[in-house]
């Protein structure tokens, strides 16, 4: 049901059915956030006593030192003992934890009880490899259930897991096990994706010439195509499993190690301005507080749904809400390993029916992907079983979410647009079921958030004017900093505006209170909903012995959101031409990963500088795009 306005994407509200209505747990939202308001560490803090804890917290927010906020000062607990170990004294032990269905169509199914077997022996083969707690262990695998194992045995023995994306090369793993100093590297032979194998070990054992910490490799075998063991270093994961420390009596059981609320869960590299990937540390306490009761709220779960969440376990947004939200909530969920068109475009669809998805969570970036293909694909399936979607990544143009809710959802199910971030460890803007929705925005603040836009002098912009998003208090999910630089935390995120966290994004909020994403205000790309840094494909593109100089840009593409555009001033010597011209695009996908392939490279002479040496990126972006180049005072010549 819709009413519509004069500008019918921007004020068309969509209401939900009496039916999503009455069966919502939350009933009330506007109410419950006023609620929360009033007390948001109350809010937070009876959030945090429905989880298990081995000791109660002395205090719930430690504000004495802003802004290294600390949240359950003094509680003990290990988001395994939510995760996997209270499960196992209930009947979900016996539930599906994840359904996992290869590119090829076969299925591999693993209870909370089964589970829990893997994740107690690897635990076990981690720790006869010396690994100890607060040790870093680098995860680069493909998607297989293998990923979601080695995080949580990791988080079992109080180790620190820093998952690279199976998606990034050479350049951009070496230099993140070389930062985060792992002692372990978890890794495949090679990983399936659109019918083709991506050699993950090759690409590892390049990167390991470049960072020099690992003393152990842990090979999974799933291409099963030939690769080379360094003795001593590598080992076979199913051999390893297969040896008496993980299969002899009672190997199958490992303790939790008990944890500090404080203690770092996990790093997980994103970009920024520079062209150094810097790591966001999050913790075991407050995190688990912020994904269990955001993904319950936001997805109003049920015990009976089948869950499923289309990204990728080496992104935020696996870590929440594949791997560690849905286990603490006893879910199911189903983890699909390939493209979303192999063989067919149907793929997702075919999945949906066949497993009786009830929740699917994914980008905007694929639903307009396979929105082009045409409703025929979706149409030949059953998708009844769906009663939620959701979106996130970047903001959903209003085309791609009335297609979803029409074409995928059948007008039944309510969408729930997720705003947050690499940083934030869960959702701090998203409506619930029972809330009024407005296409393309994310709706209003959750619970115990607080959330403003700002113009640049701080005060706050009016209705329908456009600023600086922030978040205006501390919240249990909070990034805890950037591991081994408390520098570079205070000077991006605190000190534009002290005491409040700058997101980077642009927003507006419109006259009735609901927020408008509009997009990154820094040098932050969001290609098919991957965060990507100008300045890190710049770097790529430095390191080539042709190249000189390099500026990138987003320009707007269609399906993935942003495309890369790069432009290039060569050495002296070095002349233009389509051979270097493909030559540079394979070396950023070599160094970088094929996500950040450029979609064009442009030779240049010169490129827009400011006095002070900046490349104007801004003036490239309006000049690819035929805009007003806007205020040129700055520029150098
Ligand atoms: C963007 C992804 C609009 C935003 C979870 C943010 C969104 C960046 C949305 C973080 C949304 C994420 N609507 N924009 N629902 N969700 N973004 O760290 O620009 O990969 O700053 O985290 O994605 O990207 P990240």
């Amino acid at each position: 049901m819709e009413r519509s306005g004069n500008d019918q994407d921007r004020t068309a509200v969509v209401v939900p059915s009496a039916q999503v209505r009455q069966s919502s747990r939350v009933k009330d939202y506007d109410a419950l956030r006023r609620e929360a308001e009033r007390d948001p560490v109350k809010f937070w803090e009876d959030r945090a006593k429905e989880l298990a804890w081995y000791a109660p917290w002395d205090k719930a927010l430690d504000d004495s030192n802003p802004p290294f906020y600390k949240w359950f000062v003094g509680g003990k607990t290990n988001i395994i003992l939510n995760a996997l170990d209270r499960h196992q004294a209930t009947a979900t032990r016996n539930k599906l934890a994840f359904i996992w269905e290869g590119e090829s169509g076969e299925i591999r199914t693993l209870s909370f009880f089964a589970l829990n077997r893997e994740v107690c022996q690897f635990a076990n083969v981690l720790k006869s490899m010396g690994v100890h707690k607060g040790d870093r262990v680098t995860i680069y695998l493909p998607r297989i259930l293998e990923l979601p194992i080695a995080m949580l045995a990791c988080a079992k023995i109080g180790a620190v897991h820093s998952v690279v994306y199976g998606g990034f090369s050479v350049e951009a793993l070496g230099e993140r096990i070389q930062d985060s100093e792992s002692k372990v590297l978890i890794t495949a032979d090679g990983g399936f994706m659109r019918g083709k194998t991506v050699p993950l070990k090759s690409i590892a054992d390049q990167a390991l010439e470049r960072a020099g910490t690992v003393e152990h490799v842990i090979v999974v075998r799933r291409t099963r195509e030939p690769v080379s063991m360094e003795p001593g270093r590598d080992y076979f994961y199913d051999e390893l499993m297969g040896l008496p420390i993980a299969k002899a009596v009672g190997a199958t059981r490992c303790a939790t190690e008990v944890m500090d609320a404080e203690d770092p869960l996990f790093l997980l590299y994103t970009s920024g301005t520079t062209g150094k990937p810097k790591a966001i540390v999050h913790t075991h306490g407050g995190y688990q507080v912020g994904i269990a009761t955001t993904m319950n709220y936001a997805f109003d779960v049920r015990p009976e749904d089948r869950y499923w969440c289309a990204a990728d376990p080496g992104w935020i947004t696996g870590h929440s809400y594949i791997v560690y939200a849905p286990l603490i909530l006893g879910m199911t969920s189903l983890i699909y390993e390939g493209a979303p068109t192999y063989p067919y475009p149907d793929r997702w669809w075919k999945i949906v029916e066949k497993q009786g998805i009830s929740i699917l969570y994914a980008a905007p970036t694929a639903i307009r992907g396979l929105m082009r293909f045409g409703e025929a694909w979706p149409n030949r399936h059953d998708l009844t079983s769906l009663r939620l979607l959701g979106t996130v990544g970047e903001p959903i143009n209003p085309e791609a979410w009335r297609w979803y809710h029409r074409v995928i959802g059948g007008e039944r199910c309510p969408i729930i647009d997720t705003w947050w971030q690499t940083e934030t460890g869960s959702f701090m803007i998203c409506p619930v079921p029972s809330f009024d929705l407005k296409p393309g925005s994310a709706t209003k603040p959750f619970p115990g958030i607080g959330a403003q836009v700002l113009r640049e002098d701080g005060t706050p912009a009016g209705p329908g004017e456009e600023g600086k998003l922030v978040i205006t208090a501390p919240w249990p999910s909070m990034l805890r900093g950037i591991y081994k630089n408390p520098e570079r935390y205070v000077e991006q995120y605190w000190s534009t505006f002290p005491g409040k966290y700058l997101t980077g994004d642009a927003a507006r909020v419109d006259e009735d209170g609901y927020f408008w994403i509009i997009g990154r205000m820094d040098d932050v790309l969001k290609v098919s909903g991957y965060r990507l840094g100008t300045a890190e494909v710049e770097s790529a593109l430095v390191s080539h012995p042709a190249v000189s100089e390099a500026a990138v840009i987003g320009i707007p593409h269609e399906v993935k959101g942003n495309a890369i555009r790069a432009f290039v001033i060569l050495r002296a010597g070095r002349a233009p031409s389509p051979e270097l011209n493909e030559e540079l695009i394979k070396h950023v996908a070599t160094e970088m990963g094929p996500i950040a392939r450029p979609e064009k490279i442009e030779f240049v002479t010169a490129l827009p500088k400011t006095r002070s040496g900046k490349i104007m990126r801004r003036l490239l972006k309006a000049r690819a795009m035929g805009l007003p180049e806007g205020d040129v005072s700055t520029l150098e010549d």
